[in-house]
């Protein structure tokens, strides 16, 4: 059987399983609209939000890109933050990476895959950033590793420097930024770094008037 239909038969038989199982599921989910953490992870296959983190429809909102970057042009991710963060009150986001991320070993390599690059980019510059700490471990994996922590910690500062953040903050104590790394061998998730509400940025991406 193709890929796609196989899709639409085990949709077919989780539905009936679901009903089966609690008879009011889907009506309550469909008035139920109310998550509590948005989730900015890659696109990879292998990082299934809600099943690595064994939430249900409706708990967490859920924007995925390669490489779980947080690039200030990208209409895409600002429209779902805002949305989360002003409309939804989302009190927690999570910028999640993982282990053996392609985009991030591309960012390590020298090899073109076309328009990508300039998206794999932006892991390159913090790979510029902090060279001389990833530069001196041993072994790639180790590299790897450190820049995908890295990665993730630069993508959680690139969401407290926008504006949607940063007036949040004025306002509220909410929404708390977290980065976290999952590791595919074990499916276990490292949290890596954190800034709640209100933490302090470089004074440079401060704004006076916000
Ligand atoms: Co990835």
């Amino acid at each position: 059987m193709e890929a796609y239909k196989k899709l639409l038969k085990n949709n077919k038989e989780w539905a009936e399983a679901q009903v089966k199982e609690d008879p009011e599921y889907f009506q309550r989910l469909v008035n139920l609209q109310k998550p509590e953490t948005l989730w900015i992870g890659c696109s990879d296959s292998r990082v299934p939000a809600d099943r690595i983190t064994g939430t249900h429809p409706g708990e967490i909102f859920v924007h995925r890109n390669i490489a779980n970057l947080v690039i200030p042009t990208d209409l895409n991710l600002l429209s779902v933050l805002q949305f989360a963060v002003e409309i939804l009150k989302v009190r927690h986001i999570i910028v999640c990476g993982h282990h053996n991320c392609g985009g991030v070993g591309a960012a390590m390599a020298h090899h073109s895959y076309g328009l990508m690059d300039q998206w794999i980019w932006n892991i390159k510059n913090v790979y510029r950033m902090h060279r001389a700490e990833i530069d001196a471990l041993p072994t790639y994996e180790e590299r790897h590793h450190l820049l995908t922590q890295l990665n993730v910690k630069e993508q959680v500062m690139n969401l407290a420097k926008t504006s949607i953040i940063q007036n949040a903050w004025k306002h509220d104590e909410i929404p708390h930024l977290h980065g976290w790394v999952y590791d595919l061998r074990d499916g276990i998730i490292d949290p890596v770094f954190e800034m709640p509400a209100g933490t302090m940025l470089d004074p440079i991406y401060e704004m006076e008037n916000i």
